[in-house]
C-alpha cells in the first residue's frame, strides 16, 4: 500500500509510470480516432464506486486516465475542431506537476513573493498585449465565465449604486451565454440584459445599441454596461469594437469585451487589425486554455483602472490574514477575485512562455488565420454548401444549401464518423449551422485538407 507520504523509490516509480503514459499519449495524437463515444457510457458505468477502505496500487490509476482519454473526444488532437479547442500544452503539465508538488500559495503575495512575481508577470504581459496603463491590474481565473462573472461585477460597482435594479447591460446577440449568466449570478434579473441585433455580419449593431440605451434612459432605467465580443463564439465575428467605444464613451458605459475566444490573436497584426479600439475597452477577457493552447483551467481578466477592479472584489482585511502584507509591490491576487486559496496558474502560463518565447505563440496563431482560409476556401468549392460568413478568425461556419436541420445533423455525424475531424453545430438565424474552429497547435495545413475531403464525401453520400 501507498503511504499519504511516498517514499522517494515509489514516488519515482509512480513518476516514470505517469511520465510515460503523458508522453506515449501526446506521441500518438495524429494517428488516434479524433472522437470514440461508442462504448463510452458503458465504460462510465463500469466505473461507477465509491472510494476503497484500504488503497491500491498505481498502475489501474494510470488505466482510468487511458479509459477517460479513449472514451471521448479528443480535445488534444489534431483533429479536434468543435467548440472552441486548446490542446494542451505539456510545458504546463509539468508546470501543474511542479507547482503542485511545492504547494506555494500565490493569492496574497507575502506567503511566497517569487510565486506573486511570476503570476504578475503574466498579468502584466497580458495588461500591454492590450496597451493598458500601469494602473491597470489582473487577475487569472478558471476561465473566461468566470472572467466575465468579475468584469460584470466591477462593472457594476463603478457605475451604478448599491441598489442596482434598474442597471441594464447591452450584449450582441450572438454574444456567449456566459454573459448574460454572469449578469444573473451578479443580481440582474434576466430581462435587464438587453439583447442587441446584429448586422448581416453578426457583428453587434452599435447604431441600434444606441437607440436601445437612449430608449432605457427615457424610461428610467440605468443603462451602464456595453459587452462587444472579439470573436463570437458561434462564427468568430468581431464586434466593431472601436465603435462600441465611442458608444460607450458617449453614453458613460463600463465597455466590456469578451477576448475569450480570439484575444490572443492580438499578437498577429491581423487579430491587431480587427481589434483596432480594443485598449480603449474598461475590462477583457482572456482565456489562455484557448488561444495560448493551454490545458483547461486557465482565464484571465485584465482591467484598465485596477482600482476597479479592486473596489468590486475586496471586502476589508481578515484578521486571521493580518501576518501576510499590503498590496504593494506586488499585488494580492486574492484582493482583486473573487477567490481566496487557488492553484498557482501563472506557472502554467509562464512555462510555456519562458520555453517556447511569444514568437512561437505568434507564428501558431498566424498559421491558425491561415488555415481558416484554406478551410473556408476548400469549402466554398463543394457547390452543395453554403458559407454566409468569411471567417475573420478561425472559425468556419457552413452548412447545406438546400437541406433542413435534420439533413445538416446528418451531414456532421458522417463528418464525424470519419474518426479524423471531430466538428461541432450551433444555430445561427434559426437554422442548424456546422462549424469547423481551428485553434490546436496540434492541428496543421494536413489536417485540414483532410477536412475539406472528409466534408466533400460526407456531403456527396448524403446527395447520392
Ligand atoms: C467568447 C467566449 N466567451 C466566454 C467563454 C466561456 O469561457 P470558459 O469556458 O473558459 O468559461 C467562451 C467559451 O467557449 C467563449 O468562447
Amino acid at each position: 500500500m501507498i503511504p499519504l507520504d511516498p517514499s522517494p523509490e515509489q514516488m519515482r516509480e509512480m513518476g516514470e509510470a505517469a511520465l510515460a503514459y503523458a508522453v506515449e499519449f501526446l506521441r500518438a495524437r495524429a494517428e488516434a480516432p479524433a472522437s470514440r463515444f461508442e462504448e463510452a457510457e458503458t465504460v462510465a458505468r463500469r466505473y461507477r464506486a465509491s472510494p476503497p477502505e484500504q488503497g491500491g496500487e498505481f498502475p489501474p490509476l494510470v488505466e482510468l486516465v487511458d479509459a477517460i482519454a479513449r472514451n471521448s473526444a479528443d480535445n488534444a488532437g489534431p483533429g479536434f475542431l468543435a467548440y472552441i479547442p486548446g490542446g494542451g500544452l505539456f510545458a504546463s503539465s509539468l508546470a501543474d506537476l511542479l507547482s503542485t508538488t511545492i504547494d506555494r500559495f500565490v493569492n496574497l503575495w507575502g506567503e511566497a513573493p517569487v510565486a506573486a512575481q511570476i503570476e504578475d508577470n503574466v498579468v502584466r504581459w497580458l495588461c500591454d498585449l492590450f496597451g493598458y496603463p500601469p494602473e491597470s491590474r489582473g487577475v487569472l481565473t478558471s476561465g473566461g465565465s468566470m472572467a466575465n462573472f468579475s468584469a460584470i461585477v466591477s462593472a457594476r460597482k463603478a457605475k451604478l449604486p448599491e441598489d442596482f435594479l434598474s442597471g441594464t447591460l447591452y450584449v450582441s446577440e450572438q454574444a456567449h451565454a456566459s454573459v448574460a449568466k454572469a449578469a444573473m449570478l451578479a443580481g440582474f434579473p434576466v430581462r435587464n440584459v438587453r439583447r442587441v441585433p446584429v448586422t448581416p455580419e453578426l457583428r453587434l449593431d452599435v447604431d441600434a445599441a444606441r437607440l436601445m440605451v437612449e430608449e432605457d434612459r427615457a424610461a428610467g432605467l440605468e443603462p451602464f454596461a456595453l459587452v462587444a465580443s472579439a470573436g463570437t463564439t458561434n462564427t468568430g465575428a468581431v464586434d466593431p469594437i472601436a465603435a462600441c467605444a465611442d458608444l460607450a464613451a458617449e453614453e458613460d458605459l463600463w465597455l466590456h469585451v469578451d477576448a475569450a475566444y480570439g484575444g490572443f490573436f492580438q499578437l498577429t497584426e491581423r487579430g491587431r487589425a480587427r481589434f483596432r479600439g480594443i485598449e480603449r475597452a474598461d475590462s477583457i477577457t482572456l482565456d489562455p486554455h484557448k488561444g495560448m493552447f493551454l490545458p483547461y483551467g486557465t482565464g484571465g481578466l485584465v482591467v484598465r483602472d485596477g482600482a476597479r477592479l479592486r473596489a468590486a472584489h475586496h471586502a476589508g482585511q481578515a484578521a486571521y490574514l493580518q501576518d501576510l502584507g499590503e498590496d504593494g509591490h506586488l499585488p494580492n491576487f486574492a484582493e482583486y477575485s473573487a477567490e481566496l486559496s487557488r492553484d498557482f496558474r501563472g506557472l502554467r502560463v509562464w512555462f510555456p512562455l519562458a520555453l517556447h518565447g511569444v514568437s512561437a505563440f505568434r507564428e501558431a496563431l498566424d498559421e491558425k488565420l491561415d488555415l481558416a482560409r484554406v478551410l473556408y476556401e476548400g469549402l466554398c468549392e463543394v457547390p452543395e454548401l453554403e458559407l454566409p460568413w468569411e471567417p475573420e478568425l478561425t472559425v468556419v461556419p457552413f452548412r447545406l444549401r438546400e437541406g433542413d436541420d435534420a439533413a445538416n445533423a446528418r451531414l456532421l455525424e458522417r463528418i464525424n464518423a470519419s474518426k479524423r475531424v471531430f466538428l461541432s453545430s450551433t444555430v445561427v438565424e434559426g437554422r442548424f449551422t456546422i462549424r469547423a474552429c481551428i485553434l490546436s497547435h496540434r492541428t496543421h495545413e494536413d489536417r485540414v485538407r483532410e477536412c475539406i475531403e472528409i466534408v466533400q464525401e460526407a456531403v456527396a453520400s448524403l446527395v447520392r
